[in-house]
């Protein structure tokens, strides 16, 4: 978690760095900082809570100079105080780091270094760095100090141990910012005169979209007008750098008045990009060529939170479309258990971010099986994606609120057309039957744009409930994975408590803590299983709850007999319906939680890419 930037150019790189971390704080928002090099001197103002504040502290100082880094936090080691954010110093001050990730061996550092007589500020594991750097630098006598630097950070690279990106400046060299990379993320801007260094490219995405993403081990070196990489060995590469897509403005709010909200009316647009890639040849995306995919015997899914709702529908997906067994896994979970080896397994990771910790060490644990893996992702250059033989690119944009929703609807398309491909290779569908199938797909993004319009009547039934303490949402086969989505959505932004079950488990015990004007949310589309949700409905209703049902045209007067509330979503196929299912569950969140005045975009204790285990 948290957000670093840097920036070394030829204008005051205090407006840079403040901007860029507004852009990053979708990473962590417990305390921010700015380092500036201010006339040989480092000028450094941090503040509690969110960069709003740290803006405000700046303005009082002022501090001016080309040569800045930034940091925005989400506490690991340490609580959110002003002596624990970032950016942090070695002894003299002359040193200073941001850093991402996790030092695990820092406790062990830090007694060393106080035995050599390091004083240390902060309870942080970022602390260790400066003061390692500063005591390598004693060591390094020779050199330019540009030189020096380098090795003293090379050094220090070699004697901390975990997941971590950090950026350096070092008062005695004024030109130069130097950013290492090893499993947490790190990019690289180009600009014209200026350069930059982020932990994500929305950082900096207005001012350049040239970008580079360094390899694990590698050091960069930037300088105004110059960009170096060394490789792992300390070897200088040439690497090529990217022309990002994404503009700014899909980066922005677009007049909504959060990005939560903007994301949600994203979708149909996500839809049709996403397709847009699966229009081409899916198996060479993936990475497997028909005699493979014809012989895979079983399918692992390996993902977090949404993510993993997704891979739940997906093994749904697969497994009719298929024919292969599927196991979903939560990737926190996969790294431990006893995996019985098996040839011939695809490992699917899914990831918005491809930066979570937990499903990279899953889906490393699933490569060191030998077994061929696939990211299902969305951003490029990301860990996952670099890690994995292959990925299907979701081309969603970027999803800046924590709270995910066009990358689940475009995970779940994904996971479609990757099953009906899937099934034509392997013969389990004619081409008959993928044909329609796939037409089905293309209708969805159209689909999706109706389903969009039920944000006004979703809206005005959450002033009725709002206030209830609980909320309880049931669905069956395909619609479970979004009974379990729109129960996270709704803990995540409006901090509810929200449960997500199987309708027919209801009766096993989770009926016991309804109460009278419970708010159940029922996920009945007119298919096979709509009178057992017809069942629920009323046992429900017995209980004394207050039941909203979500049906598909056709399905209305039944739903209406049993329930207190009816939303009719758009029609689409049995297995596409999900889809378009969620998304009232979306705005039901949303507005929730904008009812009850709660922070959407950052919910609290949260942040967007989950980069520690
Ligand atoms: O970036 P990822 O898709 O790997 O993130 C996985 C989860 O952390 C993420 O889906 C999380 O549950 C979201 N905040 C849900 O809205």
């Amino acid at each position: 978690m948290c957000g670093i930037i840097g920036y070394i150019g030829k204008k005051n790189s205090v407006g840079y760095i403040i901007d860029g971390l507004k852009k990053l704080e979708y990473r962590g928002y417990d305390s921010a900082g700015v380092s500036i090099l201010q006339d040989g001197k480092l000028v450094t103002v941090r503040a509690v809570g969110k960069v709003a504040e740290l803006e405000k502290a700046t303005l009082q100082v002022s501090p001016r100079g080309t040569l800045g880094i930034g940091h925005t936090r989400w506490a690991t080691h340490g609580k959110p105080s002003e002596e624990n954010s970032h950016p942090h110093t070695d002894c003299s001050g002359e040193i200073v780091v941001v850093h991402n990730g996790i030092i695990e061996n820092y406790l062990v550092l830090r007694e060393q270094l106080t035995a050599l007589g390091h004083r240390f500020k902060s309870e942080t594991d970022t602390e260790v760095i400066a003061h390692l750097i500063e005591e390598n630098l004693k060591h390094v006598r020779s050199g330019k100090e540009e030189e020096r630097l380098l090795k003293a950070v090379q050094k220090t690279n070699k004697e901390i141990s975990g997941a971590f990106a950090y950026g350096v400046i070092w008062t005695h060299t004024p030109d130069l910012l130097i950013g290492v990379k090893n499993q947490s993320p790190l990019v690289v801007g180009i600009g014209k005169d200026e350069n930059f260094l982020a932990s994500d490219v929305p950082a900096f995405l207005q001012h350049t979209n040239k970008v580079l993403f360094l390899e694990e081990g590698e050091i960069v070196l930037l300088r105004a007008g110059q960009v170096t990489v060394l490789d792992k060995n300390g070897d200088e590469k040439k690497p090529k750098p990217t022309k990002i897509s994404w503009d700014q403005k899909t980066a922005q709010k677009g007049g909504y008045d959060h990005f939560m909200l903007k994301e949600i009316y994203d979708q149909p647009q996500a839809l049709e990009d996403t397709l847009r890639t699966a229009r081409a040849d899916f198996g060479k995306i993936l990475g497997l060529d028909t005699t493979a995919m014809r012989g895979l015997k079983q399918v692992h899914i390996i993902a977090c939170g949404t993510a993993y709702h997704a891979g739940l529908v997906g093994k749904y997906y697969i497994e009719q479309f298929a024919g292969i067994p599927v196991s979903v896994d939560l990737a926190s979970e996969y790294k431990y258990r006893t995996i019985p080896h098996q040839t011939k397994t695809l490992a699917i990771a899914i990831s918005q971010s491809g930066e979570t910790a937990d499903t990279i060490g899953a889906i490393k644990k699933a490569k060191e099986f030998g077994f061929r893996t696939l990211a299902i992702c969305n951003v490029l250059g990301s860990t996952l994606t670099r890690t994995c033989d292959s990925t299907f690119f979701t081309h969603c944009g970027p999803e800046i609120s924590v709270a995910s929703t066009k990358a689940f609807t475009s995970q779940i398309t994904a996971m479609y057309a990757l099953a009906i491909t899937l099934g034509l290779a392997n013969g389990n569908l004619s081409k008959t039957a993928f044909d329609k199938l796939y037409r089905e797909l293309l209708r969805l993004s159209k689909s999706m744009g109706e389903t969009v319009k039920m944000e006004y009547t979703v809206r005005h039934l959450t002033r009725k409930i709002y206030k209830a303490d609980r909320f309880i949402f049931l669905g069956r086969h395909v619609n479970f994975p979004i009974a379990l989505e729109g129960a996270l959505k709704l803990k995540e932004v409006s901090y509810r408590a929200a449960e997500g079950f199987a309708a027919g488990e209801i009766k096993h015990g989770p009926i016991s803590i309804i109460e009278k004007g419970t708010p159940v949310f029922m996920l009945m589309p007119q298919d096979g299983l709509f009178e057992k949700m017809l069942s629920a409905c009323q046992e429900c209703r017995a209980r004394g709850a207050f039941v909203v049902a979500i049906t598909t045209p056709g399905g209305e007067a039944q739903a209406k007999s049993v329930s207190d509330k009816v939303f009719v979503v758009p029609q689409t196929s049995e297995f596409l319906q999900p889809i378009l299912n969620v998304v009232p569950l979306q705005f039901l969140a949303y507005w929730i939680a904008k009812r009850l005045g709660c922070d959407i975009d950052q919910p609290r204790n949260l942040a967007k890419s989950v980069t520690v285990e």
